[in-house]
């Protein structure tokens, strides 16, 4: 794959594509493991709240290696699913998986979607918004790039609301995982700076007042497996 000159949006974390290049073979394995599995069903629910016609038009951002845009060809047969990302190494990975399956992919940034306005009915983000800093300017493109009723879906990571269970996890997420990370993976920034990044990720009521702030309508969130994730849904 050709190696991309996409520049990096000035205020983006510019570490970013790099390190997702660099974890980009052992990141489906990571996934399972760090998760128990559980970021298999969270992209489930992900896909399962779009709730759009069979032919929809889905543009799933942040793709990575295609989890996502996979199951969403698997729910939704005669949709036209497309997955960007700007890490071509992810992209790579992406590659090898479809084989076959109806899902294109392309290399782009965010913040410069390849596509016209207002020709999707769902774009879906899992994982993905944690990374980028100018979260109610990507959300504005997010929504330029829906259709009129075209619907919104975030998946991200979070942190539990009960004390205890708080405790507990913050003590895996910032002591275990950085090493389990690092013993996979052998990188062990990506894995520092993943519990530093959601720990950095707004609470999820400013986060759906920053969709509603792009101009999202019915803006609503569910906490899923104890709160570890959150799934956000807007509608244009
Ligand atoms: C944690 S991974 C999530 C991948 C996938 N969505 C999943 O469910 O596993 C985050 C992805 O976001 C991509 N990414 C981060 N910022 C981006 C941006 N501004 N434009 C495009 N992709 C971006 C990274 O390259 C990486 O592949």
């Amino acid at each position: 794959m050709q190696e991309l000159r996409l520049s990096i949006k000035s205020g983006e974390l510019p570490f970013v594509r790099d390190m997702f290049n660099r974890i980009a073979p052992h990141y489906d394995l990571l996934n399972r493991v760090l998760s128990l599995r559980r970021d298999v069903a969270w992209r489930r629910a992900l896909v399962d709240s779009l709730k759009v016609p069979q032919q929809a038009g889905v543009l799933d951002v942040a793709c990575g290696t295609a989890d996502v845009a996979l199951q969403v060809a698997a729910q939704y047969p005669l949709a036209q699913v497309v997955g960007v990302d700007f890490a071509p190494r992810m992209l790579a990975r992406a590659l090898s998986k479809i084989k076959g399956r109806a899902v294109c992919l392309a290399a782009a940034d965010a913040f410069a979607l390849p596509f016209g306005r207002g020709c999707f009915d769902a774009i879906t983000i899992a994982f993905g918004i944690r990374n980028i800093q100018d979260k109610v300017t990507v959300l504005h493109c997010f929504y330029d790039h829906l259709k009129p009723e075209g619907r919104l879906a975030v998946l991200e990571l979070a942190l539990p609301d009960r004390s205890i269970l708080r405790r507990i996890y913050l003590f895996y997420f910032n002591r275990l995982l950085p090493l389990l990370g690092r013993l996979f993976s052998g990188h062990a920034f990506a894995y520092t700076y993943l519990p530093a990044s959601v720990a950095q990720f707004p609470p999820a009521e400013v986060f759906a007042g920053m969709m509603r702030s792009a101009g999202f309508k019915r803006v609503g969130y569910s906490k899923l497996t104890l709160g570890l994730a959150v799934l956000f849904i807007g509608e244009k």
